[in-house]
């Protein structure tokens, strides 16, 4: 049988308008400086959502450009895989909410939590659907907000992250595409970077049938969860470990793919810090003019800034079709993963003056189908209710 390979299709990324500039901090009073935070991370401004901007929103709006760009319709999508870890609610998934939003009625969806590895995974983990042929086409989002999640009084975080999605449509293709993954995890290091609040928490403070708190214990210990909450990171160790995971997952996954340093066109890293970026570059042999950075623009934007830097790298001619393009990220779990691809579909100079317009109708469409489906649950749930009520 013909061998299937999965190529990326279509891209898209997705940035909150409020700009952040690092002086921001110091306006609020944090003993920081944009002298201290630019030269320690690279990071001269971020992205930030407004109170009402969840997850699924920016992901949903990464996602149609990329489907513009594969020029695939929305019933076309077999799955739908959203990397992220600040997901809209605990269930359900946001991508069933991003599934809804574009009417992709043939999809599964299903979110994927590998923090700031997450797109990576989800890539590897998608591509595999689409060369195995379970699936034709697959939408593969990276998204996060961990904005929410930061001590805006502690410096030592929440001068690091932003806020933002990035998108590819995978296709299934005759030849390679994605070439090659790999994925990892050290969960002895689950502490040096987490946000807690969720079943270890809750457990402990709110009690469980088998054990619950009286009133006093909730209070205090609600106030132990609201800390819970906020983004911990033990920033030197991660730093000192980040050097050395992203090289040896960057050499295993070109190693796999049968390619050498010198054939790598361009390397995506986790956009993290650019000290990490250049250590990391250092050790592969790799000259800097080949190693994509946005993180002065963006900061580290968790599971969005590989896709979000690979929108950037294609859109401003870092990638030509044959080239071959290795991403590399890590991140909390501890969490690693990367993945050699060959670019294989042409790049559009432009985009044509009718694709906005095309993604509004695509949009308002799907939006009127999901209005008239919960319509029609509610009626349903309606007459079975007064037939029950008959048989009563
Ligand atoms: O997706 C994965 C996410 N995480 C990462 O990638 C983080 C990896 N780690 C890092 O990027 C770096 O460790 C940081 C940027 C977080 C910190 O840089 P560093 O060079 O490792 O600094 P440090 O933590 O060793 O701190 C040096 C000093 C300390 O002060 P003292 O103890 O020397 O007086 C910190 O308190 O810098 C201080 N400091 C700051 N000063 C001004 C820490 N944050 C700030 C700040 N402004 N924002």
């Amino acid at each position: 049988m013909k061998r299937r390979y999965a190529e990326i299709a279509g891209w898209g990324m997705y940035v909150p308008p409020r700009v952040v500039p690092n002086d921001t901090f110091v306006t609020m009073g944090l003993d920081t400086s944009d002298e201290w935070i630019s030269s320690r991370t690279g990071i001269e401004r971020r992205r930030v959502v407004e109170a009402d901007e969840a997850t699924s929103d920016m992901a949903t709006k990464a996602a149609v450009q990329a489907m513009a760009v594969a020029g695939l319709h929305s019933g076309d999508i077999d799955l739908i895989v959203v990397a992220t870890c600040t997901p809209d609610h605990v269930m359900p998934a946001t991508a069933s909410i991003v599934q809804d939003r574009l009417g992709m009625l043939n999809a599964g969806a299903m979110d994927l939590n590998a923090a700031c590895s997450g797109f990576v995974y989800a890539l590897a983990t998608s591509a595999a659907q689409v060369e195995s042929g379970r699936a034709r086409n697959v939408l593969v989002i990276g998204a996060d907000e961990l904005s929410i999640y930061l001590n805006w009084q502690d410096r030592s975080t929440c001068v690091l992250f932003g806020d933002g999605a990035g998108a590819v449509v995978l296709r299934q293709a005759n030849e390679p595409g994605i070439m090659g993954s790999t994925m990892g995890s050290d969960g002895s290091g689950a502490g040096l970077l987490t946000i807690k609040g969720a079943s270890r928490v809750r457990a402990s403070s709110n009690g469980t049938p088998s054990g619950s708190a009286n009133g006093h214990e909730k209070a205090a210990n609600g106030a132990a969860a609201a800390d819970e909450n906020y983004l911990t990171m033990n920033g030197p160790q991660i730093f000192r470990w980040a050097t050395q995971i992203m090289p040896r997952a960057a050499e295993q996954v070109m190693a796999s793919s049968g390619l050498k340093t010198e054939d790598i066109s361009l390397f995506i890293p986790h956009q993290a810090n650019e000290r990490i970026m250049k250590a990391t570059a250092k050790r592969l042999g790799l000259p800097t003019e080949k190693v994509f950075s946005n993180v002065r623009e963006y900061g580290n934007t968790s599971a969005a800034s590989i896709p979000i830097a690979l929108c950037e790298a294609l859109s401003t001619g870092r990638v030509d079709v044959g080239d071959y393009v290795v991403l590399s990220s890590f991140g909390a779990g501890l969490s690693w993963a990367a993945l050699a691809l060959r670019w294989s579909v042409p790049i559009p100079s432009h985009v044509a003056p009718w694709q906005p317009i095309q993604r509004q109708v695509a949009s308002r469409m799907a939006a009127v189908r999901s209005v008239l489906r919960r319509g029609e649950r509610s009626v349903r749930t309606r007459i079975d209710e007064t037939l029950g009520k008959g048989e009563g």
